[in-house]
């Protein structure tokens, strides 16, 4: 079998095959192939409950696989461990964000660019260049004001938006987004939609969860439609939107 060469990058960055999550009767993910292109933002969409969350957990490594394979950038793994994943170029956020609420906002991003664990970095000397990238990153989130507050005063919004500047501190390819615009309001949506632009536009790839079509429609070019844990449509947004199934089944709209 031919292999792909070198310098040819694959067009799918993330390759799920008949990956499977169960809870007890629950098939949360059952049997599910996907294909994530390269270019551009992909949203994950599906009725509450219909597994995208799992999906989301089994490519960070935050649950194991109780079957199939991920392909991350041609790379077949079985099992993946989350502390792996920056590795592999992976990085999440939760749908209920995760932050250390008891630092600052500044603190939480250079947790991310020293050492990425909490009490080492707090003894650990920053460097000028971890605080200037801080700064950077902090600034393109809008939450640079806010650098000496505590997490856990944060305001909803501006917690989404240090868990996505953590997120970014990791600097990597791809980015996996559960559920980034829930809850917000128009001016921090419209943030966030800035930073999702801004970092596609540098090349990386992004997934995101939503229930929110305006957005998907707005912001996504490949879309992938789940229902009780499978696959029930994915393409390009428009052409999914248009299926008959999915407008009157699964978005109303
Ligand atoms: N930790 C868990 N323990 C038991 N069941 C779980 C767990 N996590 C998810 N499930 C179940 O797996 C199924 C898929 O859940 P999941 O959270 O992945 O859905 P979702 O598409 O993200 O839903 P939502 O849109 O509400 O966020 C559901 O039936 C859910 O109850
Ligand atoms: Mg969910």
């Amino acid at each position: 079998m031919s292999q792909p060469s070198a310098n040819i990058p694959e067009q799918y960055i993330l390759e799920t095959v008949e990956i499977s999550r169960y809870f007890g009767a629950v098939a949360a993910v059952d049997g599910l192939s996907i294909s994530i292109p390269r270019q551009g933002v992909t949203s994950i969409v599906g009725p509450n409950g219909s597994g995208k969350s799992t999906l989301i957990n089994l490519l960070s490594g935050t649950l194991p696989l109780d079957g199939g394979m991920v392909k991350i950038d041609g790379l077949g793994l079985t099992t993946i461990h989350a502390y792996e994943t920056p590795d592999h170029s992976i990085t999440r956020t939760f749908q209920e964000v995760r932050l250390f609420d008891q630092i600052s906002v500044l603190d939480n991003i250079l947790v991310v660019l020293t050492t990425r664990r909490l009490w080492p970095s707090i003894f650990e000397r920053t460097s000028r260049e971890h605080r200037e990238k801080a700064r950077e990153i902090l600034e393109k989130v809008g939450m640079w004001d806010k650098r000496s507050s505590l997490a856990m005063d944060l305001s909803y919004g501006q917690r989404k938006l240090l868990e996505i500047g953590r997120a970014m501190a990791l600097n990597v390819n791809i980015y996996l987004l559960d559920e980034p615009f829930a809850g917000l309001f128009p001016q921090m949506l419209e943030r966030v939609k800035d930073i999702l632009k801004g970092m596609r536009d540098e090349g990386r790839t992004i997934i995101f969860v939503s229930h929110n079509m305006d957005i998907v429609r707005e912001m996504a070019d490949h879309l992938i439609v789940m229902d009780g844990g499978k696959l029930l449509l994915a393409g390009e947004v428009e052409d999914v939107l248009n299926q008959p199934e999915v407008i009157s089944a699964y978005l109303g709209a």
